[in-house]
């Protein structure tokens, strides 16, 4: 299927590895003017110079979404080197795992913080120039958690719930534009982040051994999905072919969610 992304320009968030990077390796393969960002230079450096090798353009920044003022920065630029933007992927996030008893209000906080205020400022600051193209998408990366709690996931379980009803009330408050907001719920997907839960959880299991016994019990294709399996969905929301697709909650998780 031609998805029609050629002379896109999109921003990234958190484009320097995990699912982040296989959107923008997506994106630029479809054709696409990518833009990406994280808080390491030479981390976001290195993955754009991966990206270059796929082709097109594609710019690195260093920014953290959690600061207002680098996230309009960001925007600025990214809308100044592509002369514009028409898609907003909000990706860059953390795992905070915790129960209501081992987190602290601080926790809580900045959990909110990377999550759902990442996504309100970005948008925010995208806003002018999706309005400005002729095809604004913002696209939210979410997680399952938000609609399936998990009390061990207590943080993102909250968090994620309140991106949800960010995605489906913006989505509402900007139809009249014609600029779409979707949200892409993930399960598990093997990412660095993985890699970090299991050096803090199970160091003495290999990450195999690890990601098949944490899947077993909750994932019906019964494995951990990868990054490529989440990109395809962004592109797809991205293209034309998506173009009545709006305040839509899909989910990217093997069958994982225990709800209708
Ligand atoms: N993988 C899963 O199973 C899973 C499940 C549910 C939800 N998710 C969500 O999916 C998204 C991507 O996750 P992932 O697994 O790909 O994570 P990852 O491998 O840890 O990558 C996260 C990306 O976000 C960047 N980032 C983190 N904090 C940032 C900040 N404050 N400002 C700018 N960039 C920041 C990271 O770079 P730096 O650290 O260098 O800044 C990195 O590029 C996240 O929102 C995550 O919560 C993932």
């Amino acid at each position: 299927m031609e998805l029609g992304l050629g002379g896109s320009r999109a921003l990234v968030t958190g484009g320097s590895k995990g699912i982040g990077y296989a959107i923008a390796s997506m994106l630029l393969a479809e054709g696409a003017a990518v833009a990406i960002c994280s808080r390491h230079r030479d981390e976001v450096e290195a993955a754009a110079d991966k990206l270059r090798a796929i082709g097109g353009p594609v710019v690195a920044l260093a920014a953290d979404v959690t600061r207002p003022a680098e996230v309009e920065q960001m925007v600025t630029d990214v809308a100044a080197q592509f002369g514009g933007l028409d898609l907003l992927v909000n990706n860059a996030g953390r795992a905070h795992p915790g129960t209501f008893a081992t987190l602290t209000d601080q926790d809580f906080q900045e959990d909110l913080d990377v999550k759902l205020f990442s996504q309100i400022r970005c948008s925010r600051a995208a806003l002018p120039h999706l309005r400005a193209s002729r095809r604004g998408v913002i696209v939210n990366i979410n997680a399952i958690y938000g609609r399936q709690p998990d009390p061990n996931f207590f943080a993102t379980t909250v968090d994620r719930a309140a991106c949800l009803a960010l995605s489906k009330a913006l989505a509402m408050e900007l139809g009249a534009e014609g600029i779409l907001v979707n949200s892409v719920n993930i399960g598990f997907v093997r990412t660095p982040q993985w890699t970090n839960i299991r050096e803090r959880r199970a160091p003495g299991l290999t990450e195999a051994e690890f990601l098949a016994r944490t899947a077993a019990p909750e994932v019906p294709l019964g494995r951990f999905g990868e990054p490529e399996e989440v990109a395809g969905l962004v592109a797809f929301l991205a293209s034309r072919h998506a173009s009545y697709i709006t305040g839509a909650s899909i989910d990217v998780a093997g069958g994982m969610g225990r709800y209708l």
